[in-house]
């Protein structure tokens, strides 16, 4: 694997993982705060960035060795308000600078596994952003979010609030790979 494509995938890996316990943080802020939909989502959302992650560290298996990682991560821990714009900022972030441009590089490198690892996590990342906005609009009028059931591939962390589909439309992972949120 080329050496900016692999520095780009640890970064991405480490900005999956402290998104994902960010995430489980901020859930239990929002969960004492009495948005239980909003903690759900969190949680749920987590559990996305785990398979973000997974799928990154899989696609560089064969890089071995010990490296610093530099992941830009925002830090703070006030109300639920501020967790989700936080939480906003960082998918945006991901969608808008960061994946586009890991993306470039690795389609010039003809990185094939990571060119699938972080599309797979782009496209989860624009529906984790619409949803934290609802979130946000919904705790900044002081009530909890509408939220239906939240179902997780743990193959390629696509988001989907409703049913269990037959299969993955972004993966086609079949329906046992789904976690449920409800
Ligand atoms: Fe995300
Ligand atoms: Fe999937």
């Amino acid at each position: 694997m080329h050496d900016m494509t692999a520095a780009n995938l640890r970064s991405a890996f480490g900005g999956e993982s402290m998104a994902h316990m960010r995430y489980k943080i901020w859930g239990d802020l929002a969960e004492k705060e009495g948005f239980a939909n909003v903690a759900r989502l969190f949680r749920a959302v987590a559990t996305a960035e785990q398979a973000h992650a997974t799928g990154h560290f899989k696609a560089m298996s064969h890089v071995g060795g010990a490296f610093n990682v530099f992941a830009g991560a925002g830090f703070g821990l006030t109300n639920t308000s501020d967790a989700l714009a936080g939480a906003i900022g960082g998918e945006v972030f991901e969608i808008n600078e960061m994946y586009p441009t890991y993306l470039e590089v690795a389609r010039f490198q003809g990185e094939k596994g990571a060119i699938k690892s972080m599309e797979y996590a782009v496209m989860a990342e624009r529906i984790h952003a619409e949803l934290y906005k609802k979130a946000k609009k919904a705790v900044d009028s002081k009530k909890d979010m509408e939220l239906g059931p939240v179902r997780i591939c743990k193959v390629c962390g696509h988001t989907i609030e409703g049913g269990i589909p037959d299969k993955c439309p972004i993966c086609s992972a079949k329906s046992e790979f789904f976690v449920s949120f409800e």
